[in-house]
């Protein structure tokens, strides 16, 4: 049988190389690319372990030629638009890179797609900071909650999600959106709050450090596995037509709740390291967020197999093992 072939944007990023691991148990060739920079070691980090497994180049959502030919050549049958600026706070600092990576990048892949495999599948990361401060009178955000977003960052993500839309219907693409809450794992970005928390909580608990700035403890968060999250993506991807799906655990806890949690496995109290920074606010702070995913649950029978305990745990485990490693 030919095996369906995947492309995947941001292949090496944290959801990409889960999402790469998954398509790979499900007998796909994967393909994806890969922004240069100048630590070459660096690159591939999260996909090293796959390295004789995926096939990856260089490439660049601003490097229209790139996409196109990559397209033509590889005839995909599933895109998956993983990469981006995603950290929140830096969007403020870099707010033109991240609408150029975010919502140009978007909108080059998607043409690339149109003209050169418009038969296969197109999934945008869409995302939850797209509805920003409207929430339901309930206390959830869900596909059909107004959007409203707060940041440089939220405002790419609501162009891409309405171009993903527009293409849909325009052009009669199976272009679809996954509208993902915060997901984390051991391999997430240590300047995202869950794996700056794990991974400092750690370092103190070895002497390796004295204190943890963070921003605002206040913020609550609807936090999963990444790896739960990947699933989704498959499962949208494969549905019987196109769609937008939100994907969320429906639990939500404050960034303060996490420190506790953390910080008390290892034995300690965060309230005795934890200080409050203010070059971790936010110019606009979305306060309490909390995801339904009726749809997703009832369409495809999806559900996180991750708590959020579980998801700490193996962050606290993982740091854990990483310092008893021959370097240290
Ligand atoms: N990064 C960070 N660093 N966040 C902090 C800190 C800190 O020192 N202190 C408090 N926070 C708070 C932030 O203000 C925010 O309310 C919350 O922790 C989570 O921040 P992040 O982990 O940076 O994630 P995010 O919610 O802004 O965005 C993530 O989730 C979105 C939804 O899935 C990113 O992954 C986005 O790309 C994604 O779309």
């Amino acid at each position: 049988m030919v095996k369906k072939k995947a492309f995947i944007t941001g292949i090496n990023g944290q959801d990409g190389s889960y999402l790469a691991e998954l398509l790979l148990e499900k007998d796909y060739d994967v393909y994806g690319i890969v922004r240069r920079n100048s630590i070459a070691e660096h690159q591939e980090s999260r996909i090293n372990h796959l390295e004789d497994l995926v096939h990856t180049e260089y490439g660049d959502l601003l490097d229209v030629s790139c996409l196109e030919r990559l397209l033509r050549t590889i005839q995909p049958d599933e895109i998956y638009n993983i990469a981006a600026q995603s950290h929140v706070r830096i969007s403020m600092d870099i707010p033109s890179f991240t609408v150029q990576s975010n919502a140009l990048g978007l909108l080059n892949i998607l043409e690339a797609y149109r003209n050169n495999c418009p038969t296969a599948k197109f999934y945008q990361a869409s995302s939850s900071e797209m509805f920003g401060r409207s929430v339901d009178d309930d206390g959830y955000q869900r596909e059909t909650t107004k959007m409203e977003p707060t940041s440089p960052y939220g405002c790419t993500k609501v162009f891409g999600y309405n171009m993903v839309k527009h293409y849909r219907f325009a052009y009669n693409l199976f272009a679809v959106n996954g509208i993902l809450f915060n997901h984390e794992s051991p391999r997430r970005g240590s300047n995202f709050v869950t794996n700056k928390v794990v991974k400092s909580a750690v370092e103190i608990s070895l002497g390796k450090l004295n204190e943890l700035p963070l921003g605002n403890l206040d913020a609550y968060r609807d936090w999963g596995h990444s790896k739960d999250y990947v699933r989704a993506m498959h499962m949208i991807m494969n549905h019987t037509e196109p769609d937008d799906f939100v994907c969320a655990t429906g639990v939500t806890n404050s960034v303060g709740d996490m420190c506790k949690y953390v910080f008390s496995k290892l034995g300690m109290d965060y309230k005795d390291y934890v200080t409050q920074d203010p070059r971790y606010m936010r110019a606009e702070e979305l306060k309490y967020l909390r995801g339904d995913s009726t749809k997703l649950r009832t369409t495809f029978g999806w559900k996180p197999e991750y708590t959020f305990e579980d998801l700490m745990d193996e962050m606290i485990f993982h740091w854990q093992d990483y310092y008893k490693g021959p370097k240290y």
